[in-house]
């Protein structure tokens, strides 16, 4: 089963954008599988981040896959653009369209990866109509907007109901947990059933983020080990 994969993910909004390519390559050398890009608009979230140009650049700084969070209005305005500058995979919010099944069909037309993202106070409920179209789900586990905030434990039981479907229908999709990750919580969340942990403050202002970004996957594996 593809989804049993660890994946780090480090969120580049907790890097120094002035050395943005020696910050991936930090990270591809410690072993992360995917890059996370935040992308933020002003509206559907209060901040306002990155957007194309920079999604185009970091296409050229590394072969990893790119893994595009759109925290971002009508985001089917933007999916092709998004995958055509480079992106591998691309999460829109439930929240943030009234056409979801549509966006991830778009996403999914235009060549990459689909994933739907849910905030705090989304239930897993909401993504039941859509579930054989998505190739993620992305819990939030913080209010999006900004890196460094704490994580929202409720994002655990969403994780673990998220995983008993999985099963249930036996299907195939990755989950993702994206805020306040950290070697603390790391081996609960792999215990719950997430694959992809993505992780900003707690790799990128660890004093070793080389060493963070190999001890969250550790953390990760051995969970799993553990729980068979
Ligand atoms: C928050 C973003 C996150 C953020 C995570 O809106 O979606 O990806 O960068 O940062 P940390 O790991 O610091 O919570
Ligand atoms: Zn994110």
């Amino acid at each position: 089963m593809t989804h049993a994969r660890i994946e780090i993910a480090p969120s580049i909004l907790a890097s120094n954008f002035a050395r943005l390519g020696e910050e991936i390559r930090m990270v591809e050398q410690a072993g992360a599988e995917v890059i996370h890009v935040d992308v933020m608009d002003g509206h559907f979230v209060p901040n306002i981040s990155i957007g194309i140009p920079v999604v185009e650049s970091l296409r050229k700084a590394t072969r990893l896959p790119l893994d595009v969070h759109l925290m971002i209005e009508q985001p089917e305005e933007y999916i092709e653009e998004f995958v055509r500058a480079g992106a591998s995979r691309v999460l829109v919010h439930e929240e943030a369209t009234v056409h979801l099944d549509r966006a991830l069909a778009m996403i999914r037309e235009h060549g990459a990866e689909a994933g739907a993202a849910i905030n705090p106070a989304t239930p897993v409920v909401m993504l039941n109509e859509v579930l054989d179209k998505l190739d993620t789900v992305l819990v939030m586990s913080v209010n999006p907007g900004f890196g460094g905030q704490k994580f929202i434990r409720g994002a655990l039981e969403k994780i673990r109901q998220l995983n008993q479907l999985r099963s249930r229908y036996n299907a195939n999709f990755r989950i993702e947990v994206d805020g306040g990750v950290d070697l603390e919580n790391v081996a609960e969340l792999a215990r719950a059933g997430a694959n992809t942990f993505v992780a900003g403050t707690s790799i990128f202002h660890a004093s070793d983020p080389t060493g963070a970004t190999r001890q969250l996957r550790k953390l990760a594996s051995e969970a799993l080990s553990q729980k068979v």
